[in-house]
């Protein structure tokens, strides 16, 4: 039987020939999971656990009766108690008496069959990955075609899968040097079992996909999670550079010089307070040739954000470091998108600052110049974000795009609207909202517009300069949708704000603690349905 196997090597890593105990993460050099392809039947996989998609009350069907007779108890016992009914999330682990060829068999529930999607798979696999983690399992099998369901293809049914594992497998541990009992396995060894050869091969694409897609979330929880003393505007311009290198982007710098030469008045005065000095980083994916106007992505790049003079209060002021999670999304996107080969033209737009006060940052009153031209009264110095990226949209003009998207951790009031279950969407172009909404839906990194009403736009009007960057309280992101739409012209643009998921507090099945990488699978999906 031909064995088809995807490894999952992340960027960051290098290759080690060493044993793949969970010990091996405190090691930093290897991380890979391995997912190969088997048309064994699943019941007769020699595997530590064969992991067993069930839908909601689905359950008295013939899988469960061989799967009683085969570690010779009745599963429907445990079920009539009441134990599990395959609620989204709920598990069962049901232990062979060494009769069988699977030591264990786990039970996902992943909710009724008429409300199946793809997010549910990822997060009934991701339930399944962090059970075995936490019992230092790392090897398992899936029974492929218990989680099929009408409206998806193969494909996407084992993208969604391996996504889920991919996700459910991140962990960063680049700090971390004394050995942790407490520390989960790292999957190893992955085996999904086909009903037959019919679909092999479309099963391989979609893990091969899915491993790309996550290769650009692994880069960007990454880059998020590192700490603000490593991460300085620089060190974004080197891991940008070195990403563009192995990904064969093109990837030009601007310095401090180079800013003040332009006159990017906004992000040099954001800057200033910090002894960091700023960049803007620019990146190009010639997709199709570099025919065709390219799309430009803009990414929020505050590598650590006190507030300025307007400081923040010392309470969770350290989550901060996560205000270039932005620009991590568009790292991630174009290091997907390149893996994947997707045939557009990209552009990636980064102004990376910091934001701190000092005797040389900008105060409140203060009155900036912007690339644009137009003036702006700082009142806020804590409203950062909208100043940098002013200057960055107006600078995505030069590449006569076919539509802009931005994304930035902008607003805390996103949070307050929201939480931390969807990013806020904004924008001048109903249909390209809408089709971000979808590929949010589908993607699992979900959208919900706001309105961009001109009444909004009355209320960032400034006595003494063009606009101000601060309106108050009252419908904070919005207003600041208002101040960036300012800089645009023209050209389809959509805004994200992703204050309330670029974050993760508590931890989630696909989503550790920390950076979560949101916006990279939303905006993949996005390019990739705009070729469909
Ligand atoms: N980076 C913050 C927004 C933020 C808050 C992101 C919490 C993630 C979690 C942004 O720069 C900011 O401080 N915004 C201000 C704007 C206000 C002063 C108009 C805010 O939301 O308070
Ligand atoms: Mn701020
Ligand atoms: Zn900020």
């Amino acid at each position: 039987m031909g064995k088809v196997s995807v490894r999952m090597q992340l960027p960051g890593f290098t290759k080690s020939k060493k044993g793949t105990d969970w010990n091996r993460a405190l090691e930093k050099k290897e991380v890979t999971m391995n997912i190969s392809l088997q048309t064994e039947k699943p019941l007769k996989i020699a595997t530590p656990c064969l992991v067993i998609g069930v839908f909601e009350k689905e359950i008295a069907v013939e899988r469960l009766a061989a799967v009683s007779r085969l570690f010779g108890k009745d599963v429907s016992t445990l079920i009539d108690e009441g134990e599990f009914s395959g609620k989204a999330r709920q598990t069962l682990l049901l232990h062979s008496g060494g009769e069988a060829p699977c030591r264990r068999i786990l039970l996902v529930g992943l909710g009724p069959r008429q409300e199946a999607s793809l997010e549910n798979l990822r997060q009934g696999m991701g339930v399944a990955a962090g059970l075995l983690k936490g019992k230092r399992i790392d090897a398992l099998a899936v029974d492929f075609s218990s989680f099929l369901f009408d409206v998806e293809s193969p494909k996407e049914v084992a993208a969604a899968l391996a996504e889920g594992l991919f996700l459910a497998d991140y962990h960063f541990s680049r700090f971390l040097t004394e050995k942790r009992e407490e520390l989960p396995a790292m999957l190893r060894d992955v085996v999904f079992c086909l009903d037959g050869e019919g679909c092999r091969g479309e099963v391989g694409e979609g893990i091969d996909v899915a491993r790309k897609i996550c290769a650009g979330v692994v880069l960007a929880r990454d880059l998020v999670n590192e700490p603000g003393n490593v991460k300085s505007p620089a060190y974004l311009a080197k891991r940008a550079r070195e990403m563009a290198e192995s990904a064969g982007l093109q990837c030009t710098i601007l310095d401090k010089e180079e800013l003040i030469r332009e006159r990017m008045g906004a992000l040099l005065g954001v800057a200033q307070g910090s002894s960091r000095e700023p960049c803007l980083i620019v990146l190009e994916y010639l997709g199709n040739g570099g025919k065709g106007d390219p799309m430009v992505l803009v990414g929020k790049g505050v590598v650590f954000d006190s507030g300025g003079i307007s400081l923040k209060p010392a309470e969770s002021m350290d989550t901060m470091k996560m205000d270039m999670a932005g620009a991590a999304a568009v790292l991630g996107t174009l290091l997907a998108a390149s893996m994947l080969g997707l045939p557009q033209r990209l552009v990636g737009i980064i102004p990376a600052v910091e934001n701190l006060p000092s005797g040389t940052a900008i105060r409140p009153g203060d009155i900036l110049t912007s690339l644009s031209g137009k003036t702006i009264e700082v009142l806020n110095t804590d409203a950062e974000g909208r100043l940098i990226l002013a200057d960055a949209l107006a600078y995505a003009e030069r590449f006569q795009p076919s539509c802009v998207i931005d994304l930035a951790t902008l607003t805390g009031a996103c949070i307050v609207a929201l939480g931390h279950e969807a990013a806020a969407v904004l924008g001048s172009d109903q249909e390209l909202i809408d089709k971000l909404i979808t590929s949010g839906e589908r993607s699992g990194d979900r959208l919900w517009q706001l309105p961009l009403w001109d009444d909004y736009c009355e209320l960032i009007k400034s006595d003494v300069a063009d606009v101000k960057n601060s309106a108050g309280r009252p419908a904070g992101t919005i207003t600041g949708a208002a101040f960036l739409k300012k800089f645009v012209h023209e050209i389809p643009w959509a805004h994200i704000d992703i204050a309330g998921t670029a974050w993760e507090e508590k931890g989630r099945p696909c989503q550790p603690k920390g950076g979560t990488g949101f916006g990279v699978r939303l905006l993949i999906r996005f390019l990739r349905s705009c070729n469909d």
